[in-house]
């Protein structure tokens, strides 16, 4: 009995210790995401993504951001009326301290939300770190309205700016889950009127438009609901 007793004392303590972990790797992901932003750099690249966004979501009256993180585009977009979602506590907890937006704890693969209940969707480097893309298109289009509009960031893996970052031992960009845009382009486009771009070049601090796959360091998935 108290053999069992220490094992499962041993078990909860190791699971407690996992937790408190994983609690402080991610204070530490999101601070260090928050000190990016506010860098020149960070803050150059972010708002050269919010105005892309701005362009294509800004005649859509409600408007979902999927894998929110901290809030940085209803940050900079405080125009455009935008529900936050994203499956992490700590990045929900830190959006709702710098944007008074509101924001939903949640999975995109179990929105909370009814059908047809949003008429634009965004996703800005989070698809391709979802467990499983396609239940979260699913929902996308369950949630969406017809003619609603999708935006989709996803990070061009075949960027010089991709490869460089994904080499340190450390980098976000290493919990990647799917590593083929065009394949996700293909799955969006069953249920989507599909354009795809690339966007956003980068060369060491320089941010410039290009189509070269080299240096851009996303690629964008959008269309309407068919
Ligand atoms: C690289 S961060 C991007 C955050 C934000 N979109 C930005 O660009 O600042 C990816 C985000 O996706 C979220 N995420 C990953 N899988 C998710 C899922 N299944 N449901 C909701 N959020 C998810 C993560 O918690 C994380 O905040």
């Amino acid at each position: 009995m108290s053999n069992k007793k220490g094992e499962r004392y041993c078990h909860l303590n190791v699971c407690f210790q996992d937790n408190i972990f994983s609690i402080m790797q991610y204070a530490c992901v999101i601070e260090k995401y928050v000190g990016f932003c506010e860098t020149d750099f960070g803050a150059r690249l972010m708002t050269k993504e919010a105005a892309y966004l701005r362009n294509e979501l800004k005649s859509r009256r409600k408007i979902l951001d999927v894998g929110c993180g901290i809030g940085a585009f209803e940050q900079r977009l405080p125009e455009l009326n935008i529900i936050g979602v994203d499956m992490s506590k700590e990045m929900i907890e830190t959006a709702r301290a710098r944007t008074t937006n509101p924001y939903c704890l949640a999975d995109a693969t179990r929105l909370p939300f009814l059908d047809a209940s949003f008429d634009a969707l965004f996703y800005v480097t989070s698809l391709e770190f979802m467990d499983n893309y396609k239940r979260g298109i699913d929902e996308a289009v369950r949630v969406l309205a017809r003619g609603g509009k999708l935006v989709a960031m996803v990070l061009n893996q075949e960027s010089d700016y991709f490869k460089a970052h994904y080499s340190k031992r450390d980098s976000y960009f290493r919990r990647i889950r799917h590593k083929n845009p065009v394949e996700m382009a293909d799955y969006i486009a069953q249920r989507f009127y599909v354009q795809t771009s690339y966007f956003l070049g980068i060369d060491a601090e320089e941010i410039f438009d290009t189509q070269d796959k080299r240096y851009a360091s996303l690629f964008i998935i959008k269309g309407n609901k068919k």
